[in-house]
């Protein structure tokens, strides 16, 4: 099946540290990818380079068969990329539903980008829609920063899916949730695949196993291992470099 996105030979450095160094991959369709590693492996830094928040040294994306030099991440957000971020991203002064219609506004046909806000109906159809799928009806005029934790990175999986992307980007949506936030969390994001191409950073390991098609395995900015989880986990390379101490 062709890949969705594909990351070919991507790679920065800064100050002289290899962050990401010649990382290819693809994701297939409907489907989760997902990146493991151990802390400062680069993970972070390859969302970066494929969402357009860092300008690659060298390599390119390919998205829905499309080949992307560098472009910009607003860019890259029309071609179809959302993402959330291992920091909120959220405006906590801003209601719950404000968040969802800022991020829907990318909806609108470009020249009602200016009318406001509330006038705009494709964006209002979404938000309705997002605050059902996501629980969050109930929140709806509460201000993001008055949500749980655990709210708070629901709340920006929806912003992130708010403008219908092809592929949808996570880094780490389940760090400091409770056991039973992660378990809810894995559940609402293995049934976003109906719609949407997921890529995903992830330190639960357990949950990794569990959710993922595919898992990307990376090491001091170079990819060790690629494949279905089961073949992964035997890899003895990747025993070594990350299962001997993945409990960071
Ligand atoms: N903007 C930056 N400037 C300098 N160094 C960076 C920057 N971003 C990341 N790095 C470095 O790149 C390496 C990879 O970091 P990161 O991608 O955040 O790893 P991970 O997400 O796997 O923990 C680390 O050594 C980190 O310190
Ligand atoms: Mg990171």
């Amino acid at each position: 099946m062709k890949p969705m996105l594909e990351a070919r030979n991507l790679a920065v450095s800064f100050g002289g540290i290899h962050a990401v160094d010649g990382v290819t991959f693809a994701a297939a369709p409907n489907q989760i990818t997902t990146v493991i590693g151990p802390n400062g492996a680069g993970k972070s830094t390859l969302f970066n380079l494929i969402s357009g928040a860092v300008r690659p040294h060298r390599g390119h994306i390919v998205l829905d068969g499309k080949r992307h030099e560098h472009m910009r991440p607003d860019r890259l957000r029309e071609l179809g990329i959302g993402r959330s971020f291992q920091i909120t991203n959220l405006f906590f002064e801003l209601t719950v539903a404000e968040n969802l219609r800022l991020a829907a506004q990318l909806l609108e046909p470009r020249k009602h980008w200016l009318v406001p806000v509330r006038r705009s109906t494709l964006a209002g159809q979404r938000v309705g829609e997002l605050l059902e799928e996501f629980h969050l009806a109930g929140k709806a005029d509460e201000r993001a920063g008055d949500l749980s934790h655990g709210e708070q990175r629901r709340l920006e999986i929806a912003v992130a899916l708010a403008a219908r992307p092809k592929v949808l980007m996570l880094d780490e949506p389940t760090q400091g949730m409770s056991h039973s936030d992660t378990a809810e969390t894995a559940r609402l994001i293995r049934a976003l695949t109906d719609s949407v191409t997921v890529l995903l950073i992830e330190h639960d390991i357990g949950l990794v196993m569990d959710i993922s098609d595919r898992i990307v395995v990376m090491h001091q900015g170079r990819k060790l291992a690629d494949g279905p989880p089961a073949e992964v986990r035997a890899d003895p390379a990747v025993q070594a470099a990350y299962f001997g101490h993945a409990r960071s």
